[in-house]
């Protein structure tokens, strides 16, 4: 028998509806903005440049890259956005999911457009989180390698701590150790220790006239040895695939790179994907474009986040579990495009019922091996003495635990607030979801604005009013994205889409067996 179907309780032609649908172009209109601004690569004249020497920019070497007609999932595309004076759209970084030769791929693509392709902290952090996302999924590594290296001005904050430019070696060692495809394509420079990006993958790529692979450039030989060179006699593509070794293939030019790195991707063993419920897709019963109506325009309204379920699940096809317990958090079973997922979405703040709830659904999903979806829109555990009394610390305890050691894939969408320990209780980025999202009216903080000036204030601090407008401007999901505390920022009208891809991805890595530790009774 079908999974029941949600009955929407949504009047689309009421004042309400109309006024959130307007509040929400205008969130909208600065959303594609931002994405503008973030999509744009760098200055003009840089573009020119790059052009002019024959070389394509990073997204369309991407879209070369992957099969035709295929979307690819990009990734934090606004990163750095409002910082560094928008000089870094991107972060200077194209990385994402994209199909080749049938299987979900990492690209990672530096855009020498921006700063020479070279890394500052966000760059960083974007090429760190796609080879984790890599890790957790099992996906082979395409790298389109094109960048200066270590943006110097900013070294101090990027060189020497743990999760710095070092790591990226490091995460490509232990891919390589863990029988993960790693292939870097150079297409222009690779300077100093970007140069190990391309000497720690299995197969290297070199465009001709193009390529130059060098731990120390021209200018700094010659400042350590007096030795004068150029650029392609110190480490040009025909040193390195002819003398050095340290390339394996001669390509003409960008486009003939692209097809030698698409052959060798064609040569990767097969994995089998992880087995998973599937059924044929239906379409959502109800209007994906409503979703923008059913967010309120005053922020402190509850959504009925079984709306949000329906406008985003297979037939708004809903199996739900302890439907009238611990009714806060609402848990059950449905597809998205075809593919069996559990979902966990807050339907206001967390009580002692609703926590045990989820942990217990948790571990259903992970019996059953069925990836979990979190929909976040929480402003925390409920608070006051009745509750403490009933053992709030140690019911929300159990969710963490079972939500930190879930065996099956977490995939985490923010549709509204993001506060507190609610942001763990489900699977906030701590919590390592293989992937997470924002709508663009989220907000991420501690606590809300509000709430941290009256706390402020109850301690007596002066400084509450200013900390109110600093939480303000912190929690956006612009200054979110921009720091790459999530994979991006998302139009609900593609949530469906995003969502399918994410779960699709996961399945290349088989589940594990569920194993907890002590749950506190
Ligand atoms: N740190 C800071 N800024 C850098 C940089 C670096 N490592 N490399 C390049 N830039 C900046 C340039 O100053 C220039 O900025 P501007 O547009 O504001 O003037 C911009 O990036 C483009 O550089 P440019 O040299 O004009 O471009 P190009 O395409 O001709 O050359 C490189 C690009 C990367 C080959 C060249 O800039 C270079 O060799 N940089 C030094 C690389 C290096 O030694 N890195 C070691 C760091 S680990």
């Amino acid at each position: 028998m079908e999974y029941p179907q949600i009955k929407s309780n949504i009047h689309t032609g009421s004042e309400e509806f109309k006024n959130n649908t307007e509040t929400f172009q205008e969130l909208l209109l600065h959303f594609r903005e931002q994405l503008n601004i973030s999509l744009s690569h760098g200055p003009e004249k840089a573009i020119e440049k790059h052009q002019a020497r024959g070389k394509l920019l990073a997204r369309e070497r991407i879209n070369l890259l992957v099969d035709q007609g295929t979307p690819f999932l990009e990734l934090s595309p606004m990163a750095a956005i409002g910082q560094y004076n928008d000089e870094f759209p991107s972060a200077g970084i194209v990385t994402g999911v994209g199909l080749v030769h049938g299987r979900e791929c990492i690209i990672v693509a530096n855009d020498a457009t921006v700063k020479g392709g070279t890394y500052l902290k966000e760059t960083i952090k974007k090429h760190i989180r796609a080879q984790e996302i890599a890790m957790q999924n099992n996906l082979s590594c395409i790298y389109l390698v094109d960048s200066g290296g270590i943006f110097l001005p900013e070294q101090a904050k990027v060189f020497p701590d743990k999760f710095d430019f070092g790591r990226i070696f490091y995460n490509q060692a232990q891919m390589s150790a863990k029988g993960i495809p790693q292939v870097s394509v150079v297409m222009g420079s690779c300077t100093a220790g970007g140069a190990y990006v391309p000497a720690m993958s299995d197969e290297v790529i070199m465009v001709k006239n193009q390529a130059t692979i060098f731990i120390g450039g021209p200018p700094l030989v010659k400042a350590a040895t007096g030795e004068d060179i150029s650029a392609e006699e110190l480490g040009g593509a025909d040193v390195h695939c002819k003398i050095s070794g340290v390339a394996d293939h001669l390509a003409d030019d960008d486009i003939d790179a692209i097809k030698k790195c698409r052959n060798i991707v064609k040569s990767f063993k097969r994995i089998q994907k992880q087995p998973l419920n599937t059924q044929e897709t239906e379409k959502p019963a109800y209007q994906v474009n409503e979703l923008y109506g059913l967010i309120p325009s005053e922020t402190k309204k509850q959504v009925d986040v079984h709306e949000v379920i329906c406008r985003i699940v297979d037939g708004s096809r809903f199996q739900e579990f302890k439907q009238e317990y611990g009714k806060t958090l609402v848990t059950g079973f449905a597809f998205i495009m075809g593919m069996q997922v559990g979902v966990i979405a807050n339907n206001s703040f967390l009580t002692s019922e609703s926590a045990l709830k989820g942990a217990h659904f948790i571990e259903l999903c992970c019996q059953r091996e069925i990836p979990i979806i979190f929909l976040q829109n929480i402003t925390g555990f409920i608070v006051g003495k009745k509750y403490e009394h009933g053992a709030i610390a140690s019911s929300g305890a159990k969710l963490i635990n079972a939500v930190a050691n879930a065996s099956v894939p977490k995939i985490t969408l923010v549709f509204g607030g993001s506060y507190g320990a609610g942001n763990y209780a489900m699977a906030g980025r701590a919590y390592d979801p293989n992937f997470l999202f924002m709508w663009p009216n989220s907000k991420i903080s501690v606590m809300g604005g509000e709430q941290a000036s009256m706390v402020l204030s109850t301690i007596g601090s002066k400084q509450a009013e200013e900390l109110k407008a600093q939480f303000e401007e912190e929690s956006t999901a612009y200054y979110s994205t921009s720091r790459v505390w999530d994979d991006g920022v998302i139009d609900p009208k593609h949530t469906r889409e995003v969502l399918a891809m994410a779960i699709s991805t996961c399945l290349n890595k088989k589940f594990g067996k569920p194993q907890y530790g002590i749950f506190r009774m």
